[in-house]
């Protein structure tokens, strides 16, 4: 008989989902000759036992379809809300695991899902991770998939927001996606020439993006595009932030890193909007602003080219791995090849964009602003 392997999709959607999801199936029925069943809507389909079989039929005309076929979920299998409650439902997870005679679990996600596969590692199953995510910021692997989709949707926009700022004269600020980190918002402003670019990674100082934006207006250019990360903050709500995190020590109980996390919320809930932003910075230029915020459009449609291969690549290169026996990893992007990376090392870490990436210096070297002066 043959032996079967789960997948899951967890965390937000993203192109090149299906694209992995048929890779596993295609090469598992083919050479190696194991079964695949998917669980529907993330975690919670492991715990509700709702699976479909991935055969032959299903994977056919998938590469190239958006989202994901099995469906997704945010749902954390140590805290899941049944009812009004959230409960403990790992050990649900284990039984439907073993029930089914898992080979192997696979799950396909972003940071999030990294940390509760190693949970589940713990648990004893074998469990492999592939990387995916828009915003590109899971640590030890190169690239995720989705990340190159979206930033190709965002490249886009900007090139579109280009013609029309520039017949207006206006300030066009464009929001990206990237809550913790500014992949999509530097390669996209890169790739499509943003005056600026502010990202997490750089608080900002709006006098300085000002003062950029009117140096472009007296040397002629009366119109500016802005790209700006969606968790971007400026220098005085990232200090406050840091502030609070300074009182995180070793003896912090967990109540008390609970009330901290709590005061970092409200803090954030009050952050300048990109709305507030773009009113502020007609006001100090003069130029009139006008902001789109992309949103979930950068999640949608057909996956790129790039993702596509990557991902297929991943879902082939994790059927060799179950076949080998080396579970309990995280498959990364090394460059054109693959490496595991142990769960316990990725779980819980951020691949943030560093200061001295080239990518940072690059846009320092074509004259774009990155919202605060070079350290
Ligand atoms: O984690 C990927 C991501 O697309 C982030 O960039 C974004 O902040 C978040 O998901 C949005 O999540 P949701 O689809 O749950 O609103």
């Amino acid at each position: 008989m043959s032996k079967l392997i789960g997948v899951l999709t967890s965390g937000g959607d993203t192109p090149g989902l299906n694209a992995a999801i048929r890779g596993i199936g295609k090469a598992a029925s083919g050479k190696y000759d194991f079964d695949v069943i998917g669980y529907e809507d993330g975690f919670k389909g492991l715990v509700q036992n709702r699976f479909i079989r991935l055969e032959k039929e299903i994977l056919s005309n998938i590469l190239t379809v958006g989202g994901t076929i099995l469906g997704t979920s945010r749902d954390k299998p140590h805290k899941m809300k049944i009812g009004n409650k959230e409960q403990d439902m790992r050990d649900v997870i284990v039984d439907t695991y073993h029930k089914h005679h898992l080979e192997c679990l696979v799950c396909l996600g972003g940071g999030g899902t990294q940390k509760t596969a190693l949970k589940l590692k713990e648990l004893g199953l074998n469990v492999i991770t592939l990387p995916k995510t828009i915003d590109n910021d899971v640590a030890f692997t190169d690239v995720t998939f989705g990340f190159d989709t979206a930033m190709s949707i965002a490249t886009e926009a900007i090139d579109r927001l280009h013609s029309t700022a520039h017949s207006h004269h206006r300030i066009i600020i464009l929001e990206t996606m990237g809550h913790r980190v500014g992949w999509l918002a530097l390669g996209a402003g890169l790739a499509g020439g943003a005056d600026v670019i502010l990202i997490p990674e750089i608080p900002y100082n709006i006098e300085f993006v000002a003062e950029a934006i009117l140096k472009k207006i007296r040397l002629g250019k009366r119109f500016s595009i802005v790209a700006i990360a969606e968790g971007s903050y400026s220098i005085a709500e990232r200090k406050k932030i840091n502030k609070v995190n300074a009182l995180r020590r070793p003896s912090t109980t967990k109540g008390e890193n609970k009330e901290l996390n709590k005061k970092i919320e409200l803090i954030k809930s009050k952050k300048k909007t990109t709305l507030e932003l773009a009113k502020k910075l007609e006001i100090m230029t003069g130029l009139e602003s006008r902001v789109t915020i992309l949103g979930h459009l950068q999640r949608g449609g057909t996956p790129s080219p790039a993702d596509r291969l990557l991902a297929t690549r991943l879902g082939t290169t994790c059927v060799q791995t179950i076949f080998k026996k080396q579970f309990g990893n995280m498959i990364a992007v090394d460059k054109d090849s693959f490496k595991l990376i142990p769960l316990e090392k990725v779980a819980g870490k951020k691949k943030f964009i560093p200061n001295d990436h080239p990518w940072i210096q690059s846009a320092r070297l074509v004259g774009t602003c990155l919202g605060s002066r070079k350290k």
